[in-house]
């Protein structure tokens, strides 16, 4: 496994819409590890292969407490309701913004071997991380989806909550315990 630079704001292969895996072969496999290990690395909640370079419809889901697990060509398939959130980006470091998710999420994708699986979320820090990545897949960015740029708030560089994701709550109760 290695880790890999992400890549950030301004890199244009953050822009570019990720290709479908055709095949989860051990290449796939390979690029799942090193994502892991540079999500880790980088103290994130998720990853998507764009964000180490590689335009691949794959991401990886790292929970608090979780062993982290990919998604192959994940697709949101359902999401309902709204709610306002804190969001940011490990390629947007040094800066967090408010806006708006949806409430519950249900995501189709392939596991390591190729098999279907579904994912629900509901009011969740994962439903969170699920519609992020899947449109870091797109080319979308959290920021292209601030309501205005006032939402958008510069931090701290010691900050823990510019990790990938993580919400305001989240990084005050990190503190300490990383
Ligand atoms: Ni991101």
């Amino acid at each position: 496994m290695t880790v890999r630079p992400i890549r950030y704001l301004g890199d244009p292969v953050l822009r570019r819409p990720a290709k479908k895996v055709r095949r989860v072969d051990d290449s796939i496999r390979r690029l799942i590890a090193d994502m892991t290990e540079s999500m880790v690395e980088a103290q994130g909640v998720g990853i998507a292969a764009p964000q180490i370079g590689v335009g691949l419809r794959v991401v990886v889901i790292g929970m608090p407490d979780e062993e982290p697990y990919p998604l192959i060509n994940p697709e949101v398939i359902k999401r309902s309701g709204e709610r306002r959130l804190y969001e940011g980006c490990l390629s947007v470091p040094g800066y967090r913004g408010e806006l708006t998710r949806s409430t519950k999420v249900t995501v189709k994708a392939l596991d390591v071997n190729g098999r279907e699986i579904r994912i629900k979320a509901e009011d969740d820090l994962l439903a969170q991380a699920l519609e992020h990545e899947c449109d870091h897949l797109n080319g979308t960015l959290y920021v292209d989806r601030l309501d205005s740029k006032d939402d958008l708030e510069k931090l701290e560089p010691a900050d823990p909550s510019m990790a990938e994701l993580r919400r305001e709550e989240d990084a005050v109760s990190a503190e300490g315990s990383d």
